[in-house]
Order: structure tokens, then sequence, then C-alpha cells
């Protein structure tokens, strides 16, 4: 989506104009939205909007809510731009948006954006008929300094990452395999300089001793593959290597230990965590920041049959720590056990991971907040920080070296779940910590917020994929970057 901005409405497709508890910003009385805007009590509800039909050349005026003020906030305006763009789906061409002095225009122009492109994605891409991307080719910023164009165009470059990530998760395990998730990081790299994407399968990762990873791959006829990806920008900043890791089970049956059919076909999405970090490398290097990052993304279905690992099963991780399978359905960690100490060893200074790994962490946070625990409260806030102001909403989560006990085994150095109904997302990460190594480590339980079950009351209504991860980690590198 092409930015521009302007002082006044130009001769555009769609003119929208905020309603606030204050009214409408000044330049917005349009045809009587000043009445209009009373008479439908827009400003009541984010979102709510009136569309009137605009004097030539223009085709629409939208009045969209704020709702009250007290509550208002960046996701405010994404949910209102959604929605300006679900009421002229049909329209397209360009968008005239009024800035209103509701938030710092950069937060607004970059909210406009995301509720424009993320509120617009349509999961239904494998219905029959055309598929239509988002609605309005150009935004035009009415009222705004010049220098928000280009922190829009960011936005933009972003949020089309996110949507991206967003078809990786929706596609179903039979369409997006291990390699065909390899193949995606080869494309990426492909497409952008200092850019590169390499997959280990069976042969080699077995060779490099991932034998925690090795025993969930074994149970497919996919075969897995560790995905490799490198960005290392000509000049650049510190002596930082962002490690990114990522969980990508393409299909998770929960194996031997099998899960329940109802919304088990929600486990295709068990692969978002590492799909956002591979559609992040293409974002990252598409902004040109100047941080070194490598991304390390384990991908692998966890399957049901004859080759399948067991319960009881005791595996060898690439550290050389011993596990003792007590629940073929803890996947996740097992796979990124390996994923996180191949990344230390690869050179990561900073890691951060991305998993869809504890239905307990839906249960608590539900579809709005990940929560996040790590080895280093300084690393950890950061990871909130940047989700918070990106709008992967992200919350810290409590870890204790007293919770590790819970994992011990009779039989090797740790097991992999506990059947205790407690803190389960705690013993989970308790289990990673393990594998990390020395330098600090952040995990960002991803299980509520990656992939949706049901849609959100905001600009994210669309069931399936989400994206998550990626807005974080673009604002996270841009920061590191700084
Ligand atoms: N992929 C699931 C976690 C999950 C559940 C993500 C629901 C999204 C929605 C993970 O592999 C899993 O099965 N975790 C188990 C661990 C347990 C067996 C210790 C869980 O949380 O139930
Ligand atoms: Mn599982
Ligand atoms: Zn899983």
């Amino acid at each position: 989506m092409r930015v521009e901005v302007a002082d006044a409405f130009p001769d555009a497709d769609v003119l929208a104009v905020p309603v606030g508890t204050d009214g409408i910003p000044p330049g917005g009385d349009l045809q009587g939205a000043t009445r209009i805007a009373e008479e439908e009590d827009l400003a009541a509800k984010a979102g709510r909007t009136a569309v009137l039909y605009a004097e030539e050349p223009s085709k629409r005026v939208v009045l969209v809510g704020l709702g009250p003020a007290d509550e208002l906030d960046a996701d405010t305006v994404r949910t209102a731009a959604a929605s300006v763009a679900g009421a002229t789906e049909r329209i397209g061409g360009t968008l005239a948006w009024l800035l209103d002095d509701s938030l710092p225009q950069a937060e607004q122009a970059r909210a406009v954006v995301d509720g424009l492109i993320l509120g617009t994605y349509d999961p239904g891409r494998w219905k029959s008929g055309t598929k239509q991307d988002h609605p309005f080719e150009r935004l035009v910023l009415v009222g705004g300094d010049p220098s928000l164009a280009d922190a829009a165009e960011r936005a933009a470059t972003i949020a089309d990452g996110a949507n991206r990530a967003r078809d990786l998760a929706n596609a179903g395990a039979n369409m997006l395999t291990p390699e065909k998730l390899a193949e995606r990081a080869s494309e990426i790299a492909d497409e952008h300089e200092h850019l590169t994407a390499e997959a280990l399968g069976p042969d080699e990762f077995t060779e490099l001793g991932m034998g925690a990873f090795a025993g969930v791959a074994q149970g497919s006829h996919n075969p897995a593959r560790m995905i490799v990806m490198h960005y290392e920008p000509p000049s650049p900043r510190g002596d930082v290597l962002l490690g990114l890791v990522g969980k990508a089970i393409t299909f998770d049956t929960g194996g031997i230990s099998i899960k329940h059919a109802l919304y088990m076909e929600d486990m295709k999405g068990d692969m978002s965590g590492g799909g956002a970090v591979v559609e992040s490398m293409g974002v990252i290097a598409e902004l040109g920041l100047p941080l070194r990052t490598l991304a390390v993304v384990a991908a692998s279905e966890n399957a049901v049959g004859g080759g399948a690992f067991r319960p009881g099963d005791i595996l060898t991780a690439m550290n050389g720590k011993t596990i003792e399978i007590t629940n073929t359905d803890a996947e996740g960690r097992l796979v990124l056990a390996d994923a996180l100490h191949y990344a230390r060893t690869l050179g990561a200074t900073h890691l951060v991971d991305f998993a869809t790994l504890t239905g307990a962490m839906n249960r608590a946070f539900g579809d709005l907040y990940a929560g996040v625990m790590g080895n280093d409260d300084g690393w950890r806030d950061e990871i909130v920080a940047a989700g918070e102001a990106s709008g992967d909403h992200a919350w810290p989560w409590p870890m204790h070296r007293r919770y590790r006990a819970i994992i011990d085994s009779a039989f090797a150095d740790m097991k992999n779940s506990s059947v205790r109904g407690q803190a389960q997302p705690t013993y989970a990460a308790s289990f990673l910590q393990e594998f990390v190594g020395e330098g600090p480590w952040a995990h960002v339980d991803v299980a509520g917020t990656a992939f949706f079950t049901w849609g959100r009351p905001d600009y994210l209504t669309q069931k399936g994929g989400t994206g998550y991860g990626v807005r974080l980690i673009a604002e996270l590198a841009t920061k590191l970057s700084e």
C-alpha cells in the first residue's frame, strides 16, 4: 500500500472521518457529518460506521466511531480502520483518512494501516472464485506531518508480512508440509539481499544429534526440516545476533497420546510461531534493518503411526541431555529444545522463541495476550514492550527455578510433561530453559493468540491464523537496530 500525506481532503474514492467523544476533527464536517454522527451516536462504539454517498469525484464518506475517550488506544484506531474498509469493500482505490488529536500521529498512522491490511484479510482463499486482497491501493493521511508516510509504509510492509504468515497457518497440513515451509523460506531468501535460507533434512539433523527433534519427526511420512535463515546486513549495529526460534508443527495429532477430535482441525495452526518467524525474516530484510538476525524453525508433523515415538521412549537432545517421554503431545518443547540449542551454537546472543506451546496458556490469557517467560527479566521486558508497542499484545508470565523439579524423571535428566493440572506454561518453559545455554532467552507462548478458533471482536474478526509475532518481531528488531 502506497501512503501519502496531505493538508486537506484530496480527491479520493473514500473519505474517512473519525468521530470521537469530542465530535469531528477540524476539516471533517463533510455533508452534515456532525448531525449524522449525533443521530447515529457514532462516538459511543469503536468501529460503528455511517456511510454517506459522497459528492463527486469521491464515492463515499465514512464516519467511524472511536468509542469512549478513556478507552481509546491504538487498537481502537485499528478497529475503526478495519470497519471503514469493511463498509467500503467494493469501492477500493484511494482512501483518505483524517487524522485527529486522539493519539500521537505516528501511532495513528501505523494503526490505520494495521486495521486496513489485517482487518480485510480473507482466510477463505481456498473457496472457489477470486481472491481479493486488501481493498485500498493508496492511503492519504490528512492533516499529518510528511514524515508519517514513511512510518505508515513500513507498517504496511510489516502487516503484509503478518498476512502472509496467516496464509501459512491457514493452509492445511496436506499443503503446508515441513518441506513446503522450507521452500517458502528459500523463496523469501531469494527475494531479498543479505538473506539466506537452508534446511536440514532427517539425515542431517540426526547426524547433528538432534534426537529430540528426530523423535517427534519419526512418525510422519512427511520428512521434517530444521530451517535456518541468516540475515547479514552490510553494516550491522552492535554485537547483537538476534536468534529467532519457532515451533512449526505442521499438524499436531498429539501422536500416540492422541488428542480429542473436537477442534483438532485447528492443529494445522500449530506451525504459527515458526511461520511468523519465517515471514518476519523477510520483513526485517525488506525494511533493511541493520541488525544481524538468525532464524531457526523446527518444522515437523506430530503424527500417529507405526513409526511414531511413544510414551516411555528416552531421547537424547543435541546438547546431550536425556528426556523421558511421558506424553507425545508435549512435542513442541522437544522440537524447540534442539532448535534453541542449535541457534545458540550458531552464535545467537539473544534468543526469543515463538510457539503454540500449551493449551493452558490459551485457557489463561485467551486470544488477546501472549505470555512471555525467560531467564532474564530485562530481555523478557523488551519482548513485552515490543509486543505492546506493535499490537501483538504480550504480558510477563512467571518462572522460578523451583518449578523445575516437577519435570524430574526417574529414568532420564527430565521428562517432557507432568500430569499436574497446574502451571503448565511454566513447566514447558522450565523444560526449554535446559536447552538455551548462556545468555538472554525469552519464550513467547502464543497458543491463544496465533490461531483463532473463533474471531476476536476488534480488527481480527477472522477465524484462523492471526500472524501474531510478525509485528512484535519487526518492532523488536527495529528497537535493537537503533
Ligand atoms: N499444540 C499444543 C498446544 C495448543 C493447544 C496450542 C491448544 C493451541 C491450542 C501442544 O503441543 C500440546 O499439545 N500441549 C499439551 C502439553 C501437555 C500434554 C503437557 C497441552 O498443553 O495440553
Ligand atoms: Mn501437542
Ligand atoms: Zn503442539
